[in-house]
């Protein structure tokens, strides 16, 4: 791999998953505007989340990465995000009473658009038509016209991410993330599951503490502690001449950060070694990932390590397995000992979601909560058996009441995902099926850490 690096330099390397534009002038024009435009993020935010990361990988902390498969164009609301953000809030708070630890909270959000696919075209009837990939590129109706790449979908992805981004921070500095509030993030649906109910037991205990302290003396309003949260966005660094248009250098320290979020990662489909995407991410200063999956070795892993992290920083790689529920434990367990030996300082976050789609007899694509609860009790058991710190899960969900997954405490089954299937890729928890995920991880690691 060369040595120097520039915002370009990935571009003289091997690149999967673009989408074929199909007018070079019209996309030059519109990563020019983007080039133009305010970074969404700031550096020193960036470094920020590498500090919180870093308390992960010494495990001090849990990370819960979480939003949607793939963000839509269509389904853009204050709702919808609202929701969204809710059901990350009731997670975190679960996770951080259960487990005493603080959570740092990374939305897939404000920028998830762009996604890898297994094939380059699709059967729609008797015609072969291009598959979608993402708002960002095309849109998602079966005909050849809706699928034709438009440039001008980046910088409407660009304007999107910016709105979804200025709400979150608004909810989350604004007070609608204080603590006081944790009964209000327990939204209707949710409320009257199980789950939602021992949440409401919690939100119960929390209040009590926080009357407590003021009974005591101290003032709850002037600790922002209690009044305001970090939710950071990531997103998967897929469309590279898009990051490459937001990728700013940073005028404090001189280095180059990638303004499109907070946290990039790098997909399955595209961590070879000599790729681009791998040349892209090793130059920037934010904080990346990079999917594990069933294929990768023990040396694979340290090469890349080395790759993106020759410093060895604390946090500023996670490593995002996806294995499948039969292969985590047997998998991960000599990938543990292999980064162990080897020190590299790395977050483990669990994508449970991944290794564990399938589709159904009516034909939709899903995932069944027990395969989800099960690939987090092998990352779990795997770690506990090895020494190391399950740092993490990274999840697909949304706030609302969607059935596209199976399983849960309302026991879907696969003639319930007619009823609301409206992901535009892949199948996320709903709200309710969230939060008891939650419990259910919380428990897991305590019992687990307890024996
Ligand atoms: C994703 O996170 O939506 C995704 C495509 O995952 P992976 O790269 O692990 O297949
Ligand atoms: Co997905």
């Amino acid at each position: 791999m060369a040595k120097s690096w520039s915002p370009t330099s990935w571009r003289s390397f091997p690149i999967k998953q673009q989408p074929l534009w199909p007018d070079a002038a019209d996309l030059d024009r519109a990563l020019k505007q983007i080039a133009g435009y305010p970074p969404l993020v700031f550096a020193g935010e960036a470094r920020s989340l590498q500090a919180g990361l870093a308390q992960v990988a010494a495990g001090n902390a849990f990370l819960l990465q979480a939003g949607d498969c793939a963000e839509s164009f269509d389904d853009f609301s204050a709702d919808s995000i609202r929701e969204k953000l809710r059901v990350i809030l009731q997670m975190a708070i679960v996770l951080t009473y259960s487990m005493g630890v603080p959570v740092m909270k990374v939305g897939r959000l404000a920028g998830q658009f762009a996604k890898p696919r297994s094939a380059d075209y699709e059967k729609v009837g008797d015609d072969q038509i291009p598959v979608f990939r993402g708002h960002i590129v095309n849109a998602d109706g079966p005909t050849a016209a809706a699928r034709l790449p438009t440039p001008e979908r980046l910088v409407q992805a660009y304007h999107q991410s910016a709105a979804t981004l200025n709400l979150v921070r608004a909810f989350t500095k604004g007070g609608f993330a204080a603590l006081d509030r944790v009964h209000a993030w327990n939204q209707e649906f949710v409320a009257s599951s199980p789950a939602g109910r021992r949440y409401e037991q919690l939100a119960q205990e929390i209040d009590r503490a926080l009357h407590f302290m003021r009974a005591t003396g101290i003032d709850n309003e002037a600790n922002s502690n209690l009044n305001q949260v970090d939710v950071w966005t990531s997103h998967e660094a897929l469309l590279l001449s898009y990051e490459e248009a937001l990728t700013r250098q940073d005028s404090t320290t001189g280095s180059w950060y990638d303004c499109s979020a907070h946290m990039l990662w790098i997909g399955e489909r595209t961590r070879e070694l000599d790729g681009a995407h791998v040349e892209f991410l090793r130059g920037v200063g934010n904080p990346i990932g990079c999917k594990v999956g069933p294929t990768m070795t023990g040396e694979e892993l340290i090469s890349l390590c080395e790759a993106v992290n020759p410093s060895r920083i604390p946090g500023r790689l996670t490593l995002i397995t996806r294995m499948g529920v039969d292969n985590i434990e047997d998998h991960l367990r000599p990938l543990l000992r292999a980064v162990k030996d080897s020190g590299h300082p790395v977050v483990w976050a669990c994508d449970p979601m991944h290794g564990n789609t399938y589709t159904s007899v009516g034909g939709h694509k899903t995932r069944d909560f027990e395969s989800i609860v099960g690939e987090i009790e092998g990352f779990v058991r795997a770690h506990h058996v090895e020494g190391t710190w399950p740092g993490g899960i990274h999840i697909e969900l949304t706030g609302e009441n969607v059935t596209e997954c199976i399983g849960g405490a309302d026991k879907l089954i696969d003639s319930d995902l007619d009823s609301r299937y409206e992901t535009v890729c892949d199948p996320r928890l709903n709200g309710r099926q969230s939060l008891e995920l939650a419990f259910r991880t919380a428990e897991m690691i305590r019992s687990t850490e307890a024996s």
